[in-house]
């Protein structure tokens, strides 16, 4: 059976991207796989979360994951930091991560320009900490969006590695995924690369139906195609891949159409993107507040999660120890 896991950092509410990326897939994969479902707090503090904010951000995604339909009964929903493990695999894991190889991961270096005055050794060893939670399950399908492709090629790298080394065929070579398409990547609405926390171009899970019209609304645009056929800019291109994630076919088609004979009008667009955006987010945001206020509910779901993610990851840092050599007396 495929062993499915994947995590989210949490640093504030879920957009867009996150969902499209990645939750969508989760809720979807539950029935069919063994599914982990992490909130990544360690990731989170490679760029120094606020401690007196770090908690609340945890109790947002986890529950934001059970709004959107992950079922704790049938998954497994946990805390990174509530599983040991993680940090034991990682630290084994880091003996054969090259120096080189992590400094030249794209999100590194983008951390590096973005934040000179915080290149931290835990920005530097993410891609470990990272591995470890896919290896620790033993993962075979780990459902992402197009910007994660390059940690897991990492983790396969790790993998291999490993497994070379200690002649064992230990690891598997896990693989992004996306259910039955190629991975993702949800754009802004400020006519620029992707949707992100940090961008201020998102649209959240938690979004009333009025700040998602309005969002959309102000998406950047043009001035309108002059000639037939002419090609898409920026910002227009974003509001139809947005549309190619929350609208039907027919919709789309009718767009392009209209794009494509100079006729369309982009106020109609965007006004059919809300609605279309506000189909898929009004329901998850309606079941957010009451789970988030059922303190109990919460903390039974993580630590059963925690409980059930231990059986998996106890086993592989036994196996772990003990093929790199380290023995009891
Ligand atoms: P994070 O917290 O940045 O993002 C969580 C998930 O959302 C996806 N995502 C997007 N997908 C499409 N379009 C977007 N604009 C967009 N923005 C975010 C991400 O690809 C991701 O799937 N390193 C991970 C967390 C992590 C993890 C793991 C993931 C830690 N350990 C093990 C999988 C397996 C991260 O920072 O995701």
């Amino acid at each position: 059976m495929d062993i499915v896991l994947s995590g989210i950092r949490p640093t504030g509410q879920l957009h867009l991207g996150n969902y499209f990326g990645a939750l969508r897939n989760f809720v979807r994969m539950q029935y069919d796989a063994k599914c982990y479902f992490f909130i990544a707090d360690y990731h989170a503090m490679t760029t120094h979360t606020d401690p007196a904010h770090l908690h609340d951000h945890v109790k947002t995604i986890l529950s934001e994951y059970l709004a959107a339909g992950i079922n704790p009964d049938i998954a497994t929903i946990y805390v990174q930091s509530d599983v040991p493990q993680v940090a034991e695999l990682s630290l084994l894991l880091s003996m054969h991560a090259y120096v080189g190889e992590l400094e030249r991961t794209a999100s590194f270096k983008d951390k590096v320009r973005k934040n000179p005055n915080n290149v931290n050794a835990g920005l530097l060893t993410y891609p470990v900490l990272m591995a470890a939670d896919i290896l620790l399950h033993r993962a075979t399908h780990v459902p992402v969006g197009k910007d994660q492709e390059q940690h897991l090629e990492l983790t396969r790298v790790f993998a291999r590695r490993f497994n070379n080394m200690y002649g064992v065929d230990f690891f598997p070579e896990s693989q992004p995924y996306n259910f039955g398409a190629d991975l993702v990547k949800i754009p802004g609405l400020d006519g620029t690369g992707k949707m992100g926390k940090s961008e201020n171009n998102g649209i959240f899970l938690a979004d009333s139906d009025e700040v998602i019209r309005k969002k959309v609304m102000r998406a950047v645009t043009d001035t309108g195609p002059t000639e037939p056929n002419s090609p898409l800019s920026d910002g227009v291109a974003n509001i139809f891949t947005i549309m190619e994630a929350v609208s039907s076919p027919d919709t789309i088609a009718y767009f392009r159409e209209k794009y494509a004979t100079c006729e369309i009008r982009y106020g109609d667009l965007k006004k059919q993107l809300a609605e279309d955006i506000i189909k898929v987010v009004a329901p998850i945001r309606e079941r957010i507040e009451a789970i988030r206020n059922d303190e109990s509910y919460l903390r039974r779901v993580v630590r059963d999660g925690a409980e059930k993610a231990r059986e998996s990851t106890d086993r592989t840092v036994s196996e772990v120890r003990r093929i790199m050599g380290i023995r009891p007396f």
